[in-house]
């Protein structure tokens, strides 16, 4: 046959474009100048993105900024601890401790919700 991996290999090309995309700092999920929203941005990508960076899982995404509006009034203490400790929605979704991601550590969390919290409101970056 032959043609299933003719298909994957369509799909794998798309995808490295799409990461090439991303490590020039283009396409949704831009990159900040700020040091430690970068290394935030790393972290995001890699372990949050899969989550909060589509609407395919019940996650708020980076781009339901009225989803965003009640978490962030709840300050970013609160949401550094929901991402450290894990959150139960109302609704029944879910927010695994580390984002599932039990080797970051506590900073790497705060980074990557810093950056998630950029995403969604860039001009309060410097709150
Ligand atoms: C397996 C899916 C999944 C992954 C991976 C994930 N999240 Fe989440 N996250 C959720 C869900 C679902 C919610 C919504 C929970 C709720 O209803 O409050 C959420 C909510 C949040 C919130 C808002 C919490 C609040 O108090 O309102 C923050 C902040 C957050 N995630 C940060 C992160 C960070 C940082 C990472 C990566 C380290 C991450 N998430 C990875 C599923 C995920």
């Amino acid at each position: 046959m032959g043609a299933a991996p003719f298909r994957m290999l369509l799909v794998c090309a798309a995808l490295a474009a799409h990461g090439a995309a991303i490590a020039q700092g283009a396409g949704p999920f831009p990159e900040p100048s700020d040091t430690r929203l970068r290394a935030g941005r790393t972290v995001w990508l890699g372990t949050c993105r899969d989550c909060h960076g589509n609407s395919m899982s019940d996650a708020p995404t980076v781009k339901n900024t009225k989803d965003w509006q009640p978490r962030l009034a709840r300050g970013r203490t609160a949401l550094y601890a929901s991402a450290l400790g894990g959150r139960k929605g109302a609704g029944g979704t879910e927010m695994p401790a580390r984002g599932g991601n039990a080797n970051l550590t506590d900073d790497q969390v705060r980074a990557a919700v810093d950056y998630m919290v950029w995403l969604v409101e860039p001009r309060k970056e410097m709150q």
